[in-house]
């Protein structure tokens, strides 16, 4: 069983596993997916030894790599105004204060001056003054990167030239249709139609409302990929049966054994239950689905300043993120994670997971046709 997708770009399986984690990535791709990496964290020295680890670990397999390089942002265009020192001192009194409130009603001390690591990640720091250099990285990678992905808008139009000509694909993660047709417009050859279920940074419209949308507006040339609360082999037969091409998934690889998910936020992961998320701007600035915590609870609660846009947000959350791990605070430690949680109750390995849900979805669609064979 294959897909024109996954023809074109060599997979067995339209399983694409979207993972921080270069263990992740390799173990999907060499089990027969496409893993892709998220580089959003990784400046261009980082992402090389990421890219060559893995290049070492699938042999000839092709894999992705992700970037979130958003359209707006605060030190949009780079320079001084972007650089970390300026953007934490654009971090309002009020909202400083109201963190260290929320951090001692649970206890979390104040991390002691030799521990402090620098300055934190976050999605939509860096992104014009790292962004060529990251590409750069993956287009000396082309032989096993065959496609880049962008979330939080249209790449920018030098990506889509640059990857072009190196012979990859590039991806744009939308969760509309006006979106997914505005990206192709720009040369976009990929959508992945992600619906509101899914974990980390999405829109309001449900995987199984926006994935036939998507694929009827774009049209029969364009691969679509379904996005948002997909993780067996039934939900990626649905999949397909609506006009997707293949799957692209994120949260149930975040509780694999392969994942380096902090010990902590493991934990609350696999007790969750598909209740448990909830969509908030209190961890980047826009809205993104997440373990619902004491933290995003405050963020919407009566004493909340409001959040900030991205990247502020996310500077005032990982640092927060950095105390609350020490203290293993469990009840503000959050993650990006979809409503498919309620099912990710065990820690197993990624290729298991591959094999699994190939293993369904082979059933699941003999189980359809012979539905069809029963009218005869
Ligand atoms: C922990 C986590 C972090 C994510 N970060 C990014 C990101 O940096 N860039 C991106 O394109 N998508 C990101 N996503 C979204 C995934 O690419 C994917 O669309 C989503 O996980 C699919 O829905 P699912 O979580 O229900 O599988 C993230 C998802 C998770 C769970």
């Amino acid at each position: 069983m294959s897909t024109p997708i996954a023809e074109r770009l060599g997979i067995e399986f339209p399983i694409f596993a979207f993972s921080h984690c270069r263990d992740v990535v390799a173990a999907v791709t060499n089990a027969g997916g496409f893993g892709v990496l998220g580089a959003l964290a990784y400046g261009p020295e980082r992402l090389e030894i990421e890219l060559d680890w893995i290049d070492e670990h699938v042999g000839d397999k092709p894999y992705g790599v992700d970037f979130a390089m958003p359209v707006n942002y605060v030190g949009k265009g780079g320079g001084e105004e972007a650089s970390f020192e300026s953007l934490d001192a654009m971090i309002p009194e009020q909202h400083r204060r109201f963190v260290e409130q929320l951090l001692a009603r649970y206890g979390v001390p104040e991390m002691p001056a030799e521990l402090d690591g620098g300055p934190v990640a976050a999605a939509g720091l860096g992104v014009d003054d790292m962004g060529p250099n990251q590409v750069q990285v993956c287009l000396d990678h082309a032989a096993n990167v065959k496609m880049i992905v962008n979330a939080l808008g249209p790449p920018p139009q030098y990506v889509i030239e640059q990857a072009h000509a190196a012979g990859m694909l590039v991806g744009g993660l939308c969760g509309s249709k006006v979106h997914a047709e505005r990206q192709v417009g720009i040369g976009v050859d990929v959508i992945v139609a992600q619906g509101t279920e899914a974990g980390g940074h999405c829109g309001e419209i449900s995987t199984m409302v926006l994935v036939p949308e998507v694929v009827d507006a774009v049209g029969p040339d364009v691969p679509v990929l379904a996005a948002g609360g997909i993780a067996t082999g039934r939900q990626m037969a649905a999949a397909l049966a609506l006009g997707a091409q293949g799957v692209w998934t994120g949260s149930m690889w975040l509780t694999v054994s392969e994942a380096d998910t902090n010990p902590d936020a493991l934990e609350n992961l696999l007790a969750a239950t598909s209740r448990d998320t909830v969509r908030s701007r209190a961890m980047t600035g826009k809205p993104a689905r997440q373990l619902r915590t004491a933290w995003t609870d405050a963020w919407e609660g009566p004493d909340s300043p409001g959040t900030l846009p991205m990247p502020l947000q996310g500077i005032l959350h990982n640092e927060a993120g950095r105390r609350t791990q020490r203290a293993h605070a469990r009840d503000l430690i959050g993650f990006p994670v979809g409503q498919i949680v309620g099912r990710m109750n065990k820690v197993r390995p990624a290729r298991d997971l591959v094999l699994e849900m190939v293993e369904e979805w082979i059933e699941t669609t003999e189980r359809m046709s012979a539905m069809l064979g029963a009218e005869d």
